[in-house]
């Protein structure tokens, strides 16, 4: 069946201690809680207002033949988005794509362009991006919910007259949007210019969108097979129908984490996979667990301030920079591995210089062994250290596990909102940003908070050496 598993005899009390570790009671605790929140979500499920439980289960034939016409056709694919628009699929392509795929000549790349995120608007790499993928052989994909997002939109303006000025009316059949189906500035220009375009549901907000178009078109463009993908979410979404919160993956480790901050004062999360691959995927469980949980107010409106920091870490490469920390260091954090059992390639390590008692034990050995002992050894290193730790097991890297993991992730954080009581599906702290941005770039309609912001601003600068 391939799924993937989770261990947490790590965070237990026998392995960490009283102080640290939980017990199967304490998890158990929460079982009532648990069927209320999943009673709740499933309810909200119902009557529309989440969306993310339906894409496992969306009709992806439209993506797929766009993704079919396009290809062989560009060198490069460039999404402009960023957040929610970027990250899912950053993650996706980062565990499925050839690690170097930008150095692949086409005809190795299968036809696939490669495929660039360009999510930030740092103006040096932005301007070298663009000098360094020929237009005239790539694809440019706009990515926004809202449509309106001050970064993706000055992208856009970039790309889209850089296109006129080299191509003329053709820049239109270079641009290819994926936004809300009826509100915003991107949807309506595509609709004045016929430009490609596709649907962001409306009940799917960005941070649980990558299994909708957002993340499916790029990657179905880039070659990643998005019905295992799809698959992989919907075995998931089976294995959580089960009534027992014991039985439920994504509950139990949303569970798991909730009681690590509130019971045994890990407020930090780090996620470290051991496999440069999945690296991606803690990234995306960064924006996940603190867009959604860390909030100001819960449901009733009281001040709380509820959220665990998330971090992420590189096995084997952060074993040389923050491990020691997490040994060591305050007793603040919670670990979550993600190991694979089967890599895709195994590499030998010959046995040259084995006269060498400090080489020889190297020889004969391979790269997949050493990564494991060394991911044993960090596990050891924190439980003889009362350090608790989360192992999430990956049979192996395929667009059907990688599918499993996300689809958890998201269900774990959805119902991490119910634990803590807060929405998981809103971010006034973003838009709290996106509001400072566009009153101060002088966008129309926000007088007010621009001459209520320079009023504030007065008491800042004093400080500056
Ligand atoms: O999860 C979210 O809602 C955010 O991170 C958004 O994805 C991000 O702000 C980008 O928004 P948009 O897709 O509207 O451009």
């Amino acid at each position: 069946m391939n799924d993937i598993s989770l261990d947490y005899t790590g965070l237990m009390e026998d392995v960490v201690g009283e102080k640290h570790g939980l017990t199967v009671k304490l998890i158990e605790s929460l079982s009532g809680r648990a069927e209320k929140i999943h009673k709740n979500l499933i309810e909200l499920k119902e009557k529309g207002e989440i969306g993310f439980y339906d894409l496992p289960k969306i009709d992806t034939r439209d993506i797929k033949r766009f993704a079919a016409k396009i290809r062989g056709k560009y060198e490069n694919l460039i999404i402009l988005g960023i957040g929610g628009s970027a990250l899912g699929t950053t993650a996706v392509q980062t565990a499925l794509g050839h690690s170097f795929s930008h150095l692949l000549k086409k005809q190795k790349r299968n036809g696939y362009p490669r495929l660039f995120v360009a999510d930030n608007i740092d103006p040096d790499v932005f301007d070298e991006l663009l000098r360094v993928t020929e237009p005239k052989k790539s694809l440019y994909c706009v990515i926004s919910k809202s449509g309106s997002t001050a970064e993706t939109m000055a992208q856009f303006l970039i790309v889209q007259r850089m296109l006129e000025q080299k191509l003329k009316g053709k820049w239109k059949k270079r641009i290819v949007v994926i936004t809300d189906g009826e509100k915003g500035p991107l949807r309506s220009i595509a609709r004045e210019h016929g430009l490609a375009s596709f649907e962001v549901p409306k009940n799917v907000g960005g941070r649980f969108s990558v299994l909708s178009a957002v993340g499916l078109v790029p990657l179905a463009c880039a070659g990643v097979d998005i019905d295992a993908l799809l698959a992989g979410a919907a075995r998931m979404d089976e294995r959580c129908g089960a009534a027992d919160l014991m039985q439920k993956p994504a509950y139990l480790f949303s569970a798991l984490c909730y009681l690590a901050d509130t019971k045994k004062a890990k407020s930090s999360i780090v996620m470290m996979p051991y496999s440069s691959k999945l690296y991606g995927i803690a990234d995306f469980f960064r924006q996940l667990w603190a867009e959604s949980l860390g909030k100001r107010f819960d449901k009733t409106g009281k001040e709380v301030h509820t959220g665990q920091t998330p971090i992420k870490a590189l096995g084997v490469t952060d074993q040389h920079s923050q491990v020691q920390l997490y040994v060591e260091g305050p007793f603040d954090k919670l670990l979550v591995f993600l190991e694979v059992e089967r890599f895709g390639k195994r590499v030998d390590i010959p046995d040259t210089f084995s006269d060498r008692p400090e080489l020889a034990y190297l020889a004969g050995s391979s790269l997949n062994e050493l990564m494991k002992v060394e991911n044993d050894g960090t596990r050891y290193a924190l439980a003889t250290h009362n350090r608790p730790y989360i192992s999430i097991k990956l049979p192996e890297i395929s667009a059907h596990t990688v599918g499993q993991l996300i689809y958890m992730l998201e269900l774990a954080t959805a119902f991490a909102g119910g634990l803590y009581q807060v929405n998981p599906f809103d971010q006034p702290g973003v838009e709290f940003g996106k509001n400072y941005t566009y009153a101060m770039m002088g966008r129309e309609g926000y007088d007010d908070l621009r001459a209520e912001i320079r009023k504030r601003s007065g008491i800042s600068g004093q400080k500056v050496l």
